[in-house]
């Protein structure tokens, strides 16, 4: 496996390049993505006058939602990695006097602890398996929370209870230039979280306790727009940023390889219907700690 240097070197030139693309799906993508944190909010209730983080923010709609549940009377950090992702967070959600939710960018492996901390409870959707050095960005989590503060988090399981994931990804890249490095055994990448056991013994070297992975199945339904879902799913997955480096006749063929690969995901006239298999992970801070 390359070292973290160059794990996190890579991670950040990712992130940077696919902010666009993110920023221009992003409506769709907390319309149609909630399902894949949903299961994560509801563990954490996040109550009114708490202080909550939501690492890996993206775009900011989860923090927002976060927001709204702890009222002006608490407060919701999103931390992102990706300026451009902050950026794009703030634009959709900061309101006039600083209200709402504070948007923060910065690296939860190298922060040692997150502005705003402690806080109350941590929230993550789709992030954590793809930190270069999840050791150091748990135990930054951590350290961010107060004694007795609680985590919860969602991420992919393995490729064959997310099937559609990879199907976008084969579609396209055969249309476009040159890929970012796909992630090959325990790198970070959308399924390095798939072993339970291997997650269980991060949290535990981390420091959390009351450590607890379940299985969810959740299901995206995505309207019947071929062209619009395809462009969505390619966007947010790793051929984004060559997908808009392309030129018009290009992706429309990557759109056209995308759409023939998750066919079988859809129903003519009624939607696209994409199971996704989650961990959703619990955690908390020791209150002697
Ligand atoms: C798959 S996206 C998920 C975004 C959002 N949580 C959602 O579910 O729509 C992962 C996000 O994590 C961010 N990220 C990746 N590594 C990070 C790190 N080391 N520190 C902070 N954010 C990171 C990326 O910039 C990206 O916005």
């Amino acid at each position: 496996m390359p070292d973290t240097t160059t794990l996190r070197a890579r991670n950040i030139d990712f992130w940077t390049r696919s902010a666009p693309g993110w920023a221009d799906q992003a409506d769709r993508h907390d319309e149609i993505g909630r399902p894949l944190g949903a299961v994560a909010l509801d563990r954490l209730q996040p109550r009114p006058g708490e202080r909550v983080l939501d690492v890996g923010c993206g775009c900011g709609g989860t923090t927002a939602e976060i927001a709204r549940a702890v009222t002006a009377s608490g407060s919701a950090v999103g931390l992102d990695l990706a300026e451009a992702m902050v950026a794009t967070a703030r634009q959709r959600f900061t309101r006039p006097g600083g209200t709402g939710p504070r948007f923060v960018a910065g690296d939860v492996e190298t922060l040692g602890v997150v502005p705003g901390a402690p806080f109350d409870a941590v929230y993550s959707r789709m992030t954590l398996m793809l930190l270069a050095d999840p050791l150091a960005g748990l135990t930054t989590i951590r350290r961010s929370m107060r004694a007795g503060g609680r985590l919860a988090a969602t991420v992919f399981r393995d490729g064959r209870v997310n099937p559609w994931l990879p199907a976008a990804l084969l579609g396209a890249a055969a249309h476009l230039g040159p890929l970012p490095p796909l992630p090959i055994g325990d790198e970070p990448g959308p399924f390095a979280f798939a072993d339970a056991d291997r997650v269980t013994r991060l949290l535990t070297r981390a420091g959390f306790a009351d450590i607890d992975l379940r299985p969810y199945d959740v299901t995206l339904n995505a309207p019947d727009d071929p062209a619009a879902v395809t462009e969505w799913l390619i966007e947010v997955g790793p051929a984004g940023a060559a997908y808009r480096d392309a030129d018009p006749e290009s992706r429309g063929l990557a759109r056209a390889g995308a759409a023939h690969l998750l066919e079988r995901f859809r129903t003519a006239g009624t939607g696209y219907r994409l199971p996704a298999g989650l961990w959703l992970i619990t955690a908390r801070r020791a209150l002697d700690d």
